[in-house]
């Protein structure tokens, strides 16, 4: 059973934090969020969070450092104002991708943006396909890190050409990848992929056969849409079918990354509502929405459930699951 819980959100994704309220049945509660001539950033919590589990749903999205401080603002209000329990929904989890130091002298922003939620007063954090496991051990209370893949896939089944591969453009989304293909009954094949700079990469090898077959890229986020730019590339020059499907968590869609993307074998682009997605006149871009998961997560937490269940959706077929085995071992 549901306690006494209050939805809030800040100004990055109005559109899923409505679509998560209408899934609840309850309404969001108001949250002035207001902006200093100076930049600096305010909020007002238009009720009570006395004893309260407060769920404070907040992408953290571009622009990154203002949706962040939002967020914290709204924490320090809850804990100023006793609320019960403080649960931060942010279901894109900006500066996830510093997760190490790939030099010396270098920050890890992923674990300073935990420390900085901790110390605000966040009890429990509920995000969606957290660009690295890792990230959860930066924190000391529960972090529920849900897949959109269930939800992608149930999209992307029916809609993808028979004898599809899936693709992992780099090391780092195999296990995305093997999710994927043992959901779609495909086989993986995995880019190699090289960064320069922060925008700047390049596929150097393609392991596994793509000669003739559609290709499924799959990826966790779309920034500037390079990597996948460059995984077109890399697959084209390897003989794949010049049909292609992409499907990411989040679309961020920074800068061109749309005209990168507009190339003549890209059919469908499959991303979610974690950040705010605008209308948009690109044919091939398709909006999953996630307020169902998201709600369903706000569901249990608020009633001390299980969030077992939310990782799964229709029986993934054995014979897949065996194909795929095979296809990893030789990818790995
Ligand atoms: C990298 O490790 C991530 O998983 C994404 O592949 C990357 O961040 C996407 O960024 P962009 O679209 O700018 O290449």
């Amino acid at each position: 059973m549901m306690t006494d819980l209050i939805l809030f959100a800040g100004t990055a994704n109005p559109a899923l934090a409505t679509a998560i309220a209408t899934e609840l049945g309850v309404r969001l509660a108001v949250c002035t969020v207001d902006r200093f001539p100076d930049g600096e950033t305010t909020v007002q919590l238009g009720e009570s969070v006395r004893g309260r589990d407060v769920f404070l749903i907040q992408s953290t999205g571009p622009p990154v450092n203002d949706h962040l401080m939002e967020l914290l603002a709204c924490v320090d209000a809850c804990r100023r104002s006793a609320a019960g329990r403080i649960i931060a929904v942010v279901p894109y989890f900006g500066y996830a991708r510093s997760d190490k130091r790939h030099g010396r002298r270098e920050p890890i922003n992923a674990s300073l943006v935990a420390s900085l939620m901790q110390a605000a007063g966040i009890d429990h954090v509920v995000t969606v396909d957290l660009h690295a496991a890792q990230i959860e051990g930066f924190f000391h209370i529960p972090v529920d890190s849900l897949t959109a893949v269930p939800t992608l896939c149930q999209a992307l089944r029916d809609r993808l050409p028979p004898e599809a591969v899936v693709v992992s453009p780099d090391a780092g989304r195999v296990k995305m990848a093997t999710e994927y293909a043992a959901r779609l009954g495909a086989p993986v094949v995995v880019l190699h992929k090289r960064r320069g700079g922060s925008a700047e990469t390049a596929v150097t090898h393609v392991v596994g056969d793509v000669r003739g077959r559609a290709c499924l890229i799959i990826d966790d986020m779309i920034s500037t849409g390079e990597t996948l730019a460059q995984a077109i590339k890399a697959l084209l020059a390897a003989d794949a079918r010049p049909e292609i499907t992409i499907a990411a968590t989040h679309g961020l869609f920074i800068g061109d990354a749309l005209t990168r993307l507009s190339h003549e074998t890209v059919r469908r682009v499959f991303i979610t509502d974690t950040t705010a997605q605008t209308e948009s006149t690109w044919p091939p871009l398709q909006v999953v929405s996630v307020a169902p998961l998201l709600a369903a997560a706000i569901r249990q937490i608020g009633a001390d459930g299980s969030l077992g269940d939310l990782f799964l959706d229709a029986p993934v077929p054995a014979q897949a699951v065996k194909a795929q085995e095979g296809c990893e071992r030789q990818s790995c």
